[in-house]
């Protein structure tokens, strides 16, 4: 049996890094083998200069991994990226360039012509785009990217009804968990008793995330899909989990039951292949008037599956529903694991390891 790939984690002392940890501890494929974040935590021992917030224990076997600065090279076979947005771009490239697959969580090249924005259970299509990275890293590096938290959300709930009748519209409304912003995150005396109507970036990306997660692929490009999409967020005084009121108007009639029929038996390859961290269930729906709630459903699926409640008919568009996602898990690092497991299955990591 081929050994575990080993992998490096960047920002890993971060909320996300942290899910990274966690969700990789018992992982059959994986193995950490290197941890970076940045000069405040470089030098220490890992369980020195993380602050372990997630329930449970920090893994033993990160514990005495010396954080290093996060630049090539490092002692692993690829890197998951959880480093912020403004510094991700030039990390990013440069371990790409160094020879090493960049799995990212950040918003640095999402919407790269040449980088695939992905979801397994969406768009693996679109990993028809390293192609095009093979002549700009020539050492057999590349970058592939999953989507903006709440865009998970949206895109995943979306798939199937874009599928089978056409999404030409939607407008979400979105309330998003506080562990979405990083730590320390929001002062806690500007969201205790209140919603914060701004997060800085979420509403673009939101919009121009979906279309080219939907765009199709063809002749190495993508196409942005036709779909005009909306987006207003807000920050909730909620720890993991976020919401959206989403409504959608299809290309041609449909029935509830049509609706509902499609969102509940939505399968897609990473079901059929049996990736190690995809849902049996990628959406539940529940009919229940008062699902989903963050508290209650966040961690359906172990985080990865994602959860539709209030599904009915609008007097505006045709039809809306509320949609619920784990942030930092469905949202982020169990996205990007997900991503590496089908790079894995789809021969696009080298597997004579
Ligand atoms: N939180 C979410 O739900 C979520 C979801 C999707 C995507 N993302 C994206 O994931 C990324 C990380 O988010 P987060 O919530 O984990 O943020 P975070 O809690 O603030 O963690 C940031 C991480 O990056 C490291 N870092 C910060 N500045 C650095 C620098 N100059 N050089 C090297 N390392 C540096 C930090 O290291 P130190 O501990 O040493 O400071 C820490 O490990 C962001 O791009 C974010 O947009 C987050």
């Amino acid at each position: 049996m081929s050994r575990k790939y080993r992998v490096g984690i960047l920002g890993a002392t971060g909320m996300v890094g942290q899910r990274f940890i966690q969700l990789l501890a018992d992982h059959p494929q994986f193995e950490v083998t290197a941890v970076a974040a940045s000069d405040r935590s470089q030098g220490k021992a890992y369980g020195e200069a993380c602050t372990w917030r997630l329930s449970g224990e920090m893994p033993s076997a990160v514990r005495s991994l010396p954080v290093q600065p996060p630049a090539p090279p490092l002692d692993c076979d690829l890197v998951f990226s959880s480093l912020p947005g403004e510094i991700a771009r030039e990390t990013e490239g440069s371990f790409a360039a160094a020879g090493y697959p960049v799995i990212s969580n950040s918003s640095a090249f999402r919407m790269d012509e040449d980088v695939p924005l992905l979801i397994p259970e969406v768009n693996h299509q679109h990993l028809g785009l390293l192609e095009r990275q093979r002549s700009k890293y020539s050492r057999g590096g590349f970058i592939v990217t999953n989507p903006n938290c709440s865009t998970i959300m949206l895109a995943l709930a979306l798939a199937p009804l874009h599928a089978s009748f056409g999404v030409e519209a939607t407008v979400a409304t979105t309330l998003q968990a506080l562990s979405g912003a990083g730590y320390p995150g929001v002062a806690s005396l500007d969201i205790l008793d209140n919603v914060l109507p701004y997060i800085g970036g979420e509403e673009e990306k939101i919009e121009s995330e979906t279309t080219k997660i939907f765009g199709r692929f063809a002749e190495g490009r993508i196409d942005l899909a036709p779909m005009a999409v909306s987006a207003q967020c807000h920050r909730v005084n909620v720890m993991d989990g976020h919401m959206a009121a989403v409504r959608v108007k299809f290309a041609r009639a449909v029935t509830l039951d049509e609706v509902r029929d499609s969102l509940t038996s939505f399968r897609s390859l990473p079901q059929e292949l049996g990736l190690y961290s995809a849902p049996a269930t990628p959406i539940v729906v529940r009919d229940e008037p008062d699902r989903p709630q963050p508290k209650l459903d966040r961690d359906a699926g172990n985080g990865m599956t994602i959860t539709v409640g209030r599904l009915n008919p609008d007097t505006v568009l045709d039809y809306r529903f509320v949609v619920l996602s784990h942030n930092t898990i469905r949202g982020a690092a169990g996205a990007a694991i997900l991503n590496a497991e089908l790079l894995i299955a789809l021969r696009h990591l080298p597997d004579s390891l």
